[in-house]
C-alpha cells in the first residue's frame, strides 16, 4: 500500500512463470507468465482480458497460491506468499477462492450441493449446525432456494449449477475471489444473470476480484479497472472505460476491433484494412518493453525500442509498489 491513500489485498510483482512443454525435449518449456506486476484495491474488480493462451489463468492460479511462481513475489493483505508454509497457506486458503469457468465439470457429481459446498468450509472451524446455517445463508445469497441443497450437479440448470460455483466460493467469505471465464460455458441470457448477480454480491460483500475472460464486453461491464495481456505479459491497463475509449496499444485496438457490434458501420473492407494496420503495428512493436504511465492511472508498454528507453526507467518502480495501484479505483 503506497501513501496510505489505497488498500492493496493483493500485490504482485514480477511474476514469471515457466512450464515444461509436454513432450518437448529436457529443459524446453513455454513461458506462460513473463513479468506480470498488479495490484487488486480492497473492494475493486480488475478485469484481465487477453486472447486464449495469453497466461491469465495462470496470473490467477499464481495470485492464489495454488501454482508457486519462478520468479517474482505476491503479498495478501500485507503478508508475503513467498515462502508459506503448507500450513500457513491452509489457513489462509478460505481468504481466497476461485470460481471456475465449466460450473458441470468443477461440481463434483457425486456429492448433493449441500455438500459441495459445505466442502470449502472444512478448514473453518464450524460446529454441524453453524456448518449447515452458513451453506443455506450462502445459497440463498446467490439467489438459490434450500430444495437444490439435496440436489445432484446434473439435476441443475446451467445458472444454477455457475450460482453453486459461486457459492461454494463465497462459503467461506473470502476477501479475494478470482473467477476465471465463469459465463464463458453459458447461455448469453443466463450469463447476464450471472454477471448481475456478481455486481450485486461485489458490492454486498466488499469482495476483491480478478476477473478473467477473453470477452472484452464482459469485462468492460464488471470492471472498474482492466489490464490487457498478450503472450505472458500485460501490455496496458488502466481505468476500464477509458481503456475502451483510447487505447493505445496495437494489440488492445485490435481487441477491441474485433468484439461483434464494434463500428456497425464500418465496410467489412474498411475493417479487414484496420485490423491489418493494427497487426502490423502489433509485429513492429517491442514485446518486453517497461509500462509507461500515458495519463493518470494508465499504462501501456514503451513504444520505443529498448536502446531509446532511457530516462522512461521511472516506470519500473524500485519500491514493490506497482502501477495497477496508481488509480482508476472506485471510490
Ligand atoms: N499446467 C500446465 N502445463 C503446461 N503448460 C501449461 C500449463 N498451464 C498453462 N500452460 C501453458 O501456458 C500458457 C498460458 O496458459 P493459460 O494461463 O491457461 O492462458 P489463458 O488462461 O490466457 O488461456 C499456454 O501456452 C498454456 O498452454
Ligand atoms: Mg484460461
Amino acid at each position: 500500500m503506497k501513501g496510505g491513500k489505497v488498500a492493496v489485498l493483493v500485490a504482485a510483482h514480477d511474476l514469471v512463470k515457466r512450464f515444461p512443454i509436454r513432450g518437448g525435449r529436457r529443459g524446453e518449456s513455454v513461458v506462460a507468465v513473463a513479468g506480470v506486476s498488479l495490484d487488486l484495491e480492497v473492494g475493486a474488480t480488475l478485469g484481465l482480458v487477453g486472447e486464449s493462451g495469453s497466461g491469465k489463468s495462470t496470473v490467477g492460479r499464481l495470485l492464489l497460491h495454488l501454482l508457486r511462481p519462478d520468479s517474482g513475489s505476491i503479498t495478501f493483505d500485507g503478508q508475503s506468499l513467498d515462502h508459506l508454509s503448507s500450513g500457513a497457506v491452509r489457513k489462509l486458503r478460505p481468504r481466497m477462492q476461485i470460481v471456475f469457468q465449466n460450473p458441470y465439470s468443477a461440481l463434483n457429481p457425486r456429492m448433493v450441493v449441500e455438500d459441495i459446498v459445505a466442502f470449502n468450509l472444512q478448514p473453518v472451524n464450524l460446529n454441524g449446525k453453524q456448518r449447515k446455517d452458513r451453506v443455506l445463508e450462502t445459497i440463498r445469497l446467490v439467489g438459490l432456494g434450500r430444495e437444490i441443497l439435496s440436489r445432484y450437479p446434473h439435476q441443475l440448470s446451467g445458472g444454477q449449477a455457475q450460482r453453486v460455483g459461486i457459492a461454494r466460493a463465497l462459503v467461506s467469505n473470502p476477501d479475494f475471489i478470482v473467477a476465471d471465464e465463469i459465463v464463458s460455458a453459458l447461455d448469453v441470457s443466463v450469463q447476464a444473470e450471472i454477471l448481475a448477480l456478481l455486481l450485486d454480491l461485489r458490492s454486498r460483500l466488499r469482495l476483491t476480484t480478478l476477473f478473467i475472460s477473453h470477452n472484452l464486453n464482459v469485462v468492460r461491464y464488471v470492471s472498474d479497472r482492466a489490464a490487457v495481456m498478450y503472450k505472458g505479459r500485460i501490455v496496458e491497463m488502466g481505468p476500464t472505460k477509458q481503456l475502451y475509449d483510447s487505447p493505445i496499444h496495437p494489440y488492445t485496438r485490435l481487441l477491441i476491433a474485433s468484439v461483434p457490434g464494434a463500428e456497425p458501420d464500418a465496410s467489412l473492407e474498411s475493417r479487414e484494412r484496420e485490423r491489418r494496420e493494427h497487426l502490423d503495428q502489433l509485429a513492429a512493436y517491442p514485446v518486453d518493453s517497461p509500462l509507461i504511465e500515458v495519463s493518470p492511472g494508465h499504462w501501456v508498454q514503451d513504444p520505443r525500442p529498448a536502446g531509446e528507453q532511457v530516462g522512461s526507467r521511472q516506470a519500473e518502480r524500485k519500491d514493490n509498489s506497482t502501477p495497477m495501484a496508481a488509480n482508476g479505483r472506485k471510490p
